[in-house]
């Protein structure tokens, strides 16, 4: 096997490189035709590494591409699930390189070089990964179970037709465990495996003062700014020690024990590592807490865009009509999404002054999720990644979202392994994303033997 993916090592490199140059931008209709066309792309890569019954399923929306391979009914299943879709590509003017012309470069943390390209890690590295891996076991004769493989086009927009899809098919695929490959190791020499991921409520507000534009010298003073108003109400959103005002925003929050949360401090992740790394002079967050516990066991609420008014060249005197602004909060278990965008919703429109209306719009949610350590996928994830990494593997949670990891529990009654081969310096959906060879390689050779140890693990 080691010897298979030697050899083949360079045709690997090639094949992820062509399947990268399709821009499937999921969020942007103008890519429409390339976000099916990599549907039918990975079809065929599928077909070639030697799965069965390979369809494309439509959806009402991008297509899920469906494969499997059953040697015998007695055998455990594992479900591999990955996407094929990414983020858009902006800002491109702070790409280094176009982002769906895929090229090699060493880095500090990839002195063999790394891949840059939009999806690079995000998720098509690491769903490719699967799919070299099971080439691999069929051609040297070493596939131990069955395997289905369920890969969307949807995950960067919130997964809602794989929803459906998975409510439709539970026969189809039923299995025994959810492999994942889209998430990270804290470093390449520190392999580590995602227990938990953090759900998601995702808002956009309007805040309108006057009827039109106004000339900001004839009425400024008199008439609420509404972009004025909207930054002092999102300001009043987290108090001075950066706690979340939004009340009952923490009633379900899952308070972990002194013992769990020292045990988590043996992540050799500190503030420097942020603060280098970033080249930031600080860090800030909640009080009380450890930077790693911010981002991974704690909720937190993040503006990510905010626009009105006059952006354009010089300087236009206005007092806007309109201000917007999209905010998201990531959740930490037992907090239920939709009942934090209902508070978020109640709480917004209730700090809202009289001078202004406030219009609150829901996006799509999502689950928190977290795994045990001791069951067959986790032990099996544990004893490949001490394999190839010689190393044993640290459970970390995370601090990003896969929506459809908890719904996979919820409607197949199944458990996902996350085992992903990232770093969080990959720059996943910001400019310049690239995945390591050194990680891409390491996650083909470490796949098939999570296959030979879940096989192992699920029959003892
Ligand atoms: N693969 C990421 C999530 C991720 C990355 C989890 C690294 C853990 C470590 C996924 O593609 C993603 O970007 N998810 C979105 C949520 C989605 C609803 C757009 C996210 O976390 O923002
Ligand atoms: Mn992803
Ligand atoms: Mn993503």
């Amino acid at each position: 096997m080691k010897n298979y993916i030697a050899e083949n090592k360079q045709r690997f490199i090639d094949e992820l490189i062509e399947l990268l140059k399709i821009p499937s931008v999921s969020a942007d209709s103008s890519y429409k035709e390339h976000t099916f066309k990599t549907a039918e792309e990975v079809k065929q890569r599928l077909i070639e590494a030697g799965a069965d019954k390979v369809e494309v399923c439509p959806t009402k929306g991008y297509p899920i591409v469906y494969g499997e391979k059953i040697i015998d009914t007695n055998k455990p299943t594992i479900l591999v699930y990955g996407h094929y879709d990414v983020q858009p590509a902006d800002p491109i003017n702070l790409w280094d390189s176009p982002p769906f012309e895929p090229v090699i470069k060493k880095t500090d943390l990839h002195p063999e070089g790394a891949i840059f390209a939009r999806g690079a890690c995000d998720d098509k590295g690491q769903m490719y990964m699967h799919v070299k891996a099971f080439e691999t076991m069929m051609k040297t004769d070493s596939l131990p179970c069955n395997i289905k493989f369920m890969i969307e086009g949807e995950e960067e927009v919130g997964s809602e037709n794989l929803g459906t899809f998975v409510k439709e098919n539970k026969q189809k695929l039923k299995a025994d465990v959810i492999l994942i490959s889209d998430t990270g190791i804290i470093a390449n020499d520190v392999p580590s495996i995602t227990t938990g991921l953090r759900g998601l409520s995702y808002i956009e507000v309007e805040v309108t003062g006057p009827n039109r534009d106004l000339h900001s010298g004839l009425y400024g003073g008199a008439v609420a700014n509404p972009i004025n108003v909207l930054s002092k109400m999102i300001a009043s959103l987290m108090d001075e020690n950066n706690h979340i005002t939004i009340p009952g925003f923490y009633d379900k929050v899952e308070e972990l024990s002194q013992e769990e949360r020292k045990e988590m401090a043996k992540a050799p992740i500190t503030d420097e590592t942020y603060i280098k790394s970033l080249n930031i002079d600080a860090v800030q967050g909640e009080k009380g807490y450890t930077s790693l516990e911010r981002v991974s066991i704690r909720p937190t609420l993040d503006v990510n865009g905010i626009w009105g008014g006059y952006t354009g060249e010089g300087a236009k005197t206005v007092l806007p009509s309109k201000a917007y602004a999209k905010i998201s909060m990531r959740l930490v278990p037992h907090q239920d999404s939709d009942e934090i965008t209902e508070l978020f919703q109640k709480h917004f429109e209730n700090i809202a002054p009289k001078s202004v209306k406030v219009k609150v719009t829901p996006h799509h949610g999502g689950t928190p999720y977290v795994t045990p350590i001791d069951f067959a996928g986790y032990v099996a994830a544990k004893r490949a990644m001490e394999n190839t990494f010689g190393k044993t593997p640290i459970p970390v949670r995370s601090g990003g979202s896969i929506p459809i990891v908890a719904l996979f529990e919820q409607e197949l009654g199944l458990k996902s392994v996350l085992m992903g081969f990232g770093l969080d310096s990959d720059a996943i959906h910001s400019p310049n994303e690239h995945y390591g060879i050194f990680n891409y390689m390491k996650g083909i050779e470490t796949i098939p033997l999570f296959f030979k140890y879940f096989t192992e693990e699920f029959n003892s």
